[in-house]
């Protein structure tokens, strides 16, 4: 049973500063609340604010990761399918084509956290047209009840290989933050993440809770559609179409014929993305790095940074907690 943990701004800001602290995972400080491990930020003003401010809709589609699981390319994939009426994928003025998919597929808590204004943010996403396509990092039992009558679309990724993106990723993002991630080193990254202390962590209570809501027998199965990266990296044809399915907007048989699928594919592939002069040289609206985004986007690279030793140490402590939760994930 989903469990509601957030209430307003006013209880927030009072309970935030007594929550637990961990201040060695770069490059924001996190606190731990409703069971995971978020930043302070995101707790104290982007959590609250999406839970008081935003206005869900029927139509709206909700993509869900913990994060480096595959966000960017789920969001690049979600927008070119919802929006290929408007914006057709082979169109030389195709919005992906000009900017970064975070740009394109807001995030509703680093949004609102990031804002100095809530309300505007608010505004901005109540002007969007529907269907919206909207992105969260915030845990299944954190969402607004109210946010569940949308369609959920969630992205897993192998521990290893989040974990050795995210610390690539925290150490190519965070220069502008005044940050000193270079001297962050991955063993140390690696003893959090397997103590679940992580941004979003305990990365597999994060995993099963929405692998559980999307088990027939909890929400009817219709609420949440569970990918993995792995397997939209084998078969992202397959993938795609099973999410425009699930997005309400399959693909004709005319469609498929025209090979809407295919350009879809190409247009959301690492090769094509990267180089898009904003992923190339540019910064997302929120002051990251466009190519801190896009790096190898493979399956078990996380042996190019690991030992095998550091790789069991992970497998065993995910395993042990998954096995803990019983979920039978
Ligand atoms: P690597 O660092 O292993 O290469 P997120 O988008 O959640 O931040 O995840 C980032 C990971 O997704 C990175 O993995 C990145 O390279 C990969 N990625 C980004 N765009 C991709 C795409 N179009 N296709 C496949 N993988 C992609």
């Amino acid at each position: 049973q989903k469990k509601q943990c957030v209430v307003s701004f006013a209880k927030m800001a009072e309970l935030v500063p007594t929550l637990p602290l961990e201040t060695r995972c770069p490059p924001f400080p996190l606190r731990q609340h409703g069971g995971f491990w978020q930043p302070e930020t995101t707790l104290r003003r982007g959590v609250p604010a999406v839970h008081a401010l935003f206005a869900p809709r029927s139509t709206d589609v909700l993509l869900a990761s913990y994060p480096k699981s595959g966000t960017t390319w789920l969001k690049a994939l979600a927008f070119a399918t919802v929006h290929r009426a408007v914006h057709p994928p082979s169109a030389d003025d195709h919005p992906l084509r000009r900017r970064n998919p975070h740009d394109c597929v807001p995030f509703l808590e680093i949004g609102f956290a990031l804002a100095h204004d809530t309300d505007a943010v608010a505004a901005k996403l109540e002007a969007l047209p529907s269907p919206r396509v909207l992105a969260t990092h915030m845990p299944f039992s954190l969402l607004p009840d109210r946010l569940l009558t949308a369609r959920v679309v969630y992205v897993c990724r192998e521990p290893k290989d989040a974990l050795v993106s995210s610390w690539l990723f925290t150490r190519k993002a965070s220069e502008n933050l005044g940050v000193d991630a270079e001297s962050f080193p991955l063993q140390e990254a690696l003893e959090l993440f397997c103590e679940g202390r992580s941004s979003g962590g305990p990365q597999w209570r994060h995993v099963v809770e929405y692998w559980e809501a999307s088990r027939p027998r909890s929400t009817g199965g219709e609420q949440v559609l569970f990918l993995r990266y792995e397997e939209m990296l084998r078969d992202t044809v397959g993938s795609v179409k099973t999410m425009a399915e699930f997005m309400g907007c399959a693909f004709s048989q005319e469609e498929e014929e025209r090979g809407v699928v295919g350009a879809i594919v190409e247009l959301c592939s690492l090769e094509k993305l990267k180089k898009v002069e904003v992923n190339r040289n540019g910064r997302i609206g929120s002051g990251v790095r466009g190519d801190a985004f896009f790096r190898k986007g493979v399956a078990g690279d996380w042996s190019s940074h690991m030992t095998p030793e550091m790789g069991k140490m992970v497998d065993q402590a995910v395993d042990d907690e998954l096995r803990a939760t019983g979920s039978g994930f």
